[in-house]
């Protein structure tokens, strides 16, 4: 909103007195580009990972200790390499131009993209919309997320039950991954890993605002509801800690993934603990 004097001042949202029309983008000295600018080359660096990785089709699977990386986690196609089907293959042979994960990257990229820390994120550090508090932003429009295509964001949580149900996958993978060379039980530095970014996963999904909202949202009265609230209280305290999962579990499972591929490319052996 604007006074009479539309060029020389800014009306303070509900305050009625002018702010001074600043010529320069921002007053501030701080290295406030700091933040949005090393978010955006960690986040640059994780989509060009990614990417090259589910369409590369080769060194997911330690066939010796049952490793599989959870960016081909589940291995449903006739084209997955034998041993890595954990749950049958309902897919055909896939052309080598398709994603073996072309069903479930989708979902958990969807996931991240829509997680409300993400999108925080990526506005300040990908859209500029704003970089940092007092800097001004580039935009002249401002519709939030009300419409195409940032309304999608909204459905966040339906990525939310799809991608706890990989998570339950992911799961069952790293009690897999309890593998001795010789059979039975085994553990190694990879099955450490695994467990590690499973943990962390799980971490990162709890902490999610629509898990929370599924365990104490729509409640009028918690005072009825104990055990939803006993599950809220520990999902919120999680949730204060979301942006920290966040980063963490995307940080795993690249590390996951790369080390799972060493291994399988013969690169490195897996250093075993026991058999
Ligand atoms: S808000 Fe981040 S995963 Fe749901």
């Amino acid at each position: 909103m604007t006074t009479g004097s539309t060029k020389q001042a800014v009306m303070l949202p509900g305050e009625g007195r002018p702010r001074a029309a600043i010529p320069a983008r921002t007053l501030r000295t701080d290295r406030w580009w700091l933040t949005p600018l090393s978010i955006a080359g960690v986040l640059a660096f994780f989509v060009v990972y990614t990417t090259v990785r589910i369409f590369m089709a080769r060194y997911y699977w330690v066939s010796d200790y049952h490793y599989l990386t959870p960016l081909y986690s589940p291995c449903i196609s006739d084209s997955c390499v034998p041993g890595s089907t954990h749950f049958g293959t309902p897919l055909p042979e896939i052309p080598f131009f398709i994603p073996l994960a072309i069903l479930t990257f989708p979902v958990l990229a969807g996931f991240r993209v829509t997680c409300y820390y993400y999108r925080k994120s990526g506005y300040r550090s990908l859209f500029l919309s704003p970089q940092a508090c007092a800097v001004r932003e580039p935009h002249k429009k401002y519709s939030g997320e009300t419409k195409f295509p940032l309304v999608l964001m909204n459905a966040h949580r339906y990525f939310f039950y799809l991608a706890t149900i990989l998570l339950l996958i992911n799961t069952y993978d790293a009690a897999l991954a309890l593998h001795g060379k010789d059979g039975g039980f085994g553990i190694g530095l990879g099955s450490v890993i695994i467990w590690v970014n499973v943990v962390m996963l799980w971490g990162y999904s709890l902490s999610c605002h629509a898990c929370r909202h599924v365990f104490g949202g729509r409640l009028k009265h918690f005072s009825r509801h104990p055990v939803r609230y006993h599950f809220w209280t520990f999902v919120s305290k999680l949730n204060a800690r979301h942006g920290t999962f966040a980063m963490v579990s995307l940080t795993t499972v690249i590390l996951t993934d790369i080390y799972i591929m060493a291994v399988s490319a013969g690169w490195i052996n897996d250093l075993r603990i026991f058999n």
